[in-house]
Order: C-alpha cells, then structure tokens, then sequence
C-alpha cells in the first residue's frame, strides 16, 4: 500500500479537471489572440474560467489575472504594491512562504523599501495588537500575511487584518495558496486588495494559478511583450491550465463545507490514534481548529535514535509526508517556521496533509507506519 500524505506540497488532479483540460490539449488548439474562429473559440473558453471563478469569489472578472501559480502571483501583487502604488514600507512576518518572504528581502534590497516583521506568539499566530502597532507609522504600507501558514497550518483572522488595514489607509496582500479551494472567499465582503491562488493545491493543473487585484486598485504591465490579461501580462495564456483551474474551483466549491467536516474528522482521527501510540507527541502550530487549517498537520515526534530518519523511514515503508516545505526537502537547511517556534529544537516535525481524497484506512495505514518506524508499537 502507498498512502500519500502531502497534500499542502500538491494534490492529485481530479479526473473530472482532466476531461474538462483534455479537448483544449487535443482538438481546440487556437491561439485565443487570434481572430478567426479557432481563436475565438479558445479565448472564449478563457473568459469563460474567469467569470466562472469570479463569481465563485463574488468577485468581478477584471480582477482575476490568470499567472502561472502562486509563486508568480505573490511576486506580482508585492511588485505591484511598491511599483505602482508608491509603497515604502512591508509589513510581513518570518513564516510566509519563500515567495513572499524572499520576493520582500529582493524588493527592500532592489528599491530600499524598508521590511519590517510582525511578532508572533509561541504558537506562531499573528500579534494583531503588535500589528495595529506598526500600522500606526505614517509611511505608505502594505502588509503581506499569509492566510494559512503551509508548514503550521496556522490561520490569520483575514477580515480582522483586511479591516484593521483599510483603518491605517495600508494595503493588504495575503497569500492564499493554502486556503482557495478549501474556505469560502466573498471579496466583496472581505474587502482585500490582493490574494493569490495555485491549482494544484485543489486538484487541478500545475503551473496555473491566479492573482486578484481589487478593482479600486491599478497595476501597469508586469510581463512585457504582449496586452494578453488585460495587459497585465504578455504572453500566450495557459490554455488548458487555465481551463483546469477553474474546474478544480467549480469541483472544490460545490461541497467545500462537506469537505471541511470530513478532512477535520480525519485530523481529528490521526491526532487521537497518534496520541494513542505516544503521548508525548505535540501539534505544532494552533490546536484550536477553528484557528488551523483542516488540511495539515504538523507533527512533533520527541526525539530519539529511532525516529531520527522517521520521515525517510516512512517513505520506505509506504507514507509520503514532508518534513516542512516541499521547497525546502532535499536541502538540509531547517524550516524557517518551524525554528520561530519554542521547544522544536526537542523534536523531530513531520507534516501530514489531507485532501478530499484522503480515507481513514490510509490513515491508519500511515498511524501503524509510524509506530513501526519509531518503534513505540511492537512491530
Ligand atoms: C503558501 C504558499 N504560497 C505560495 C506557494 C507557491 O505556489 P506555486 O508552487 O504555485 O508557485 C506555495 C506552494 O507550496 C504555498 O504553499
């Protein structure tokens, strides 16, 4: 038996998303900038995903521009921010995702914007009250907080933050890579200037993803060298990929609170059995589940000998987990979130993460691997 337990790192695609992509890569082949009918027929099938996805976000279509994923898509607000918004100043924190926190140290060292870094609790949670502090300066801000933390799972009080923002007249970006497709979004209500989406965290196609820029918010040219998305960015479009994702959104949204209850009972369900086998294992990040993504699960195995090579343990024996990041497995540096947080040093992390797909007998399967690795059931 495999088990695969990676689902913040990607997701398996739907085959529902695979059919809907399938006739753009066989036989609707037009470029959608051409004006014959092979392209009409491909841009119409762009604009098409767009609407579809803007209104799943009760959002407007001019605001979506179709990127090639998350890492793109937060370069882009961040640049956008700065470039064309005259922006001075970045508020982040030391747990984004490397395409915030490294696109924030290249902005400060390219344009002398200066960066300065909310402080976070034990658990790795926003300070909102150090937040509303920083605010307070009076120099053009943005502030750049991820939605749900991709190694922790830790969730940001996004309307809290997107209200305190507007109040001190910053702009607000979060990278919502880890949450779309898995939370509801009314952008209307939330009232944001930026987020970020990846398809191939909801089952859709890598390399296609999406930035949404507020409509009260202009942004010049970011890829030069044609006027495709509105201008925004040269280039032929992804066709298919775009075609994909906003299946992957239409499949996630049609039960996205189903989904919620059944993946938090299988969290819930691999806490308590791995709770069984060794008391001792801790949950990094946020516990309270209304303040953690249902998806992830951050593991604190104490250490010993026998589960020094836990992770690679696992993946011998059938359970593919992560040790962080997907960006940071196969270097030996440590995880930049977990070092902010007390006592891991003590620990072994291992992250297990969900998708709709997952089952209780995968997780059993996983639990029993554990055990076996570590050596704490008799094997
Ligand atoms: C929170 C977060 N932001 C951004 C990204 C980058 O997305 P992409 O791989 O589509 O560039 C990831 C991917 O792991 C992520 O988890």
């Amino acid at each position: 038996m495999k088990v695969y337990l990676d689902n913040a790192a990607t997701t398996p695609m739907a085959p529902e998303v695979w059919e809907a992509m399938e006739p753009f890569m066989k036989e609707h082949f037009g470029n959608p900038s051409s004006t014959h009918s092979f392209g009409r027929k491909t841009k119409n099938a762009i604009e098409m995903s767009r609407k579809k996805i803007a209104q799943l976000l009760n959002a407007e279509p001019g605001e979506i521009i179709f990127t090639s994923g998350g890492t793109e898509a937060d370069n882009m607000a961040l640049w956008c921010g700065v470039r064309d918004h005259c922006v001075k100043r970045i508020i982040t924190s030391t747990i984004e995702h490397h395409a915030v926190g490294h696109t924030a140290e290249c902005i400060k060292d390219l344009e002398g914007v200066e960066l300065v870094y909310v402080n976070l609790d034990s658990n790795g949670s926003v300070d909102i009250v150090h937040l509303e502090e920083l605010l307070q300066k009076d120099v053009k801000t943005m502030v750049s907080l991820m939605h749900a933390n991709n190694e922790i799972g830790n969730l940001l009080p996004l309307k809290e933050v997107s209200q305190l923002c507007r109040k001190y007249n910053a702009l607000f970006h979060s990278d919502t890579v880890q949450t779309m497709g898995h939370y509801k979004f009314d952008l209307k209500d939330l009232d944001i200037d930026f987020i970020t989406c990846a398809a191939h965290k909801f089952h859709g196609p890598k390399g296609s993803g999406f930035l949404y820029v507020n409509k009260s918010l202009a942004m010049k040219q970011m890829i030069c060298g044609g006027s495709q998305e509105r201008g925004h960015r040269g280039g032929t479009e992804n066709l298919y990929g775009i075609i994909g994702l906003a299946k992957a959104m239409e499949l996630a949204y049609e039960d996205v609170e189903g989904h919620q209850k059944e993946v938090q009972a299988l969290k819930d369900y691999m806490i308590a059995r791995l709770k069984e086998i060794e008391p001792n294992t801790r949950i990094n990040g946020e516990t309270d589940p209304s303040k953690s993504l249902y998806t992830v699960l951050n593991v604190c195995f104490p250490l010993s000998e026998s589960n020094a090579m836990l992770l690679f343990s696992l993946d011998i024996n059938g359970v593919a987990a992560s040790g962080g990041s997907a960006c940071s497995s196969g270097s030996n540096k440590g995880s930049h979130v977990l070092a902010t947080l007390d006592g891991n040093q003590y620990c072994n992390a291992i992250r297990f993460s969900f998708s709709r797909y997952t089952t209780k007998e995968e997780i059993d399967f996983a639990v029993k691997q554990v055990a076996n690795c570590t050596q704490l059931l008799e094997a």
